[in-house]
């Protein structure tokens, strides 16, 4: 698959005619929200853990040196800890572009913390795009991480901002702390 998805998620029809739509953020969609959005709440998703398992060409990274940027993969009983952005269907036009390296909407409950779910949509990139590097240990994703820029800026700065918007939402997430720690080491 190309990895510019612009056109597949474009063609999807899920929601046409809501006046709104819910949209789940995992990664850089928590702490920056480029968009207006009617209502934010903190929720999480079920199923899904949060990996560094994606390439980044446009924004942490270049074709020729990618950087490596979140996505969700499937994992039986887990939690996923984000935010929900209420929007209208207008925003998608933005967000099918900031999201055009690899990811795909894809329709999902959204648990809000407070209580209540709702079906919305997550922006997930799959193992089938061209720009999906894959698994790597926590030590390499961070030395990656490490040396990569694009952009949008240093992936590094791309790390530490998830890493405290969900340390100030009250959530631990180890894969996301300890590449935090060990970035620590190699800048020090
Ligand atoms: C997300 O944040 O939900 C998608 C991945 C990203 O834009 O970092």
């Amino acid at each position: 698959m190309s990895h510019n998805t612009i056109e597949i998620n474009r063609a999807m029809d899920k929601f046409d005619g809501h006046h709104s739509v819910w949209l789940f953020g995992y990664g850089s969609l928590i702490y920056k929200a480029d968009f207006p959005f009617i209502e934010r709440r903190p929720a999480s998703i079920e199923g899904w853990t949060r990996r560094f398992w994606q390439g980044s060409h446009d924004h942490r990274g270049t074709p020729e040196a990618p950087g490596r940027v979140a996505t969700i993969v499937p994992q039986p009983g887990a939690v996923c800890h984000g935010m929900a952005y209420l929007v209208t269907p207008e925003e998608f036009a933005h967000l099918d572009h900031r999201e055009k390296n690899g990811y795909l909407r894809l329709a999902i409950d959204i648990h809000f913390d407070g209580g209540g779910s709702e079906e919305g949509l997550v922006y997930i990139a799959k193992e089938d795009n061209a720009a999906f590097l894959g698994a790597a240990s926590e030590e390499e994703i961070a030395a990656h991480i490490a040396q990569a820029a694009g952009p949008s800026g240093p992936n590094a700065e791309y790390l530490l901002q998830l890493a405290e918007a969900l340390r100030a939402m009250g959530h631990h997430d180890e894969h996301v702390f300890a590449i935090e720690r060990h970035l620590a080491r190699l800048r020090p």
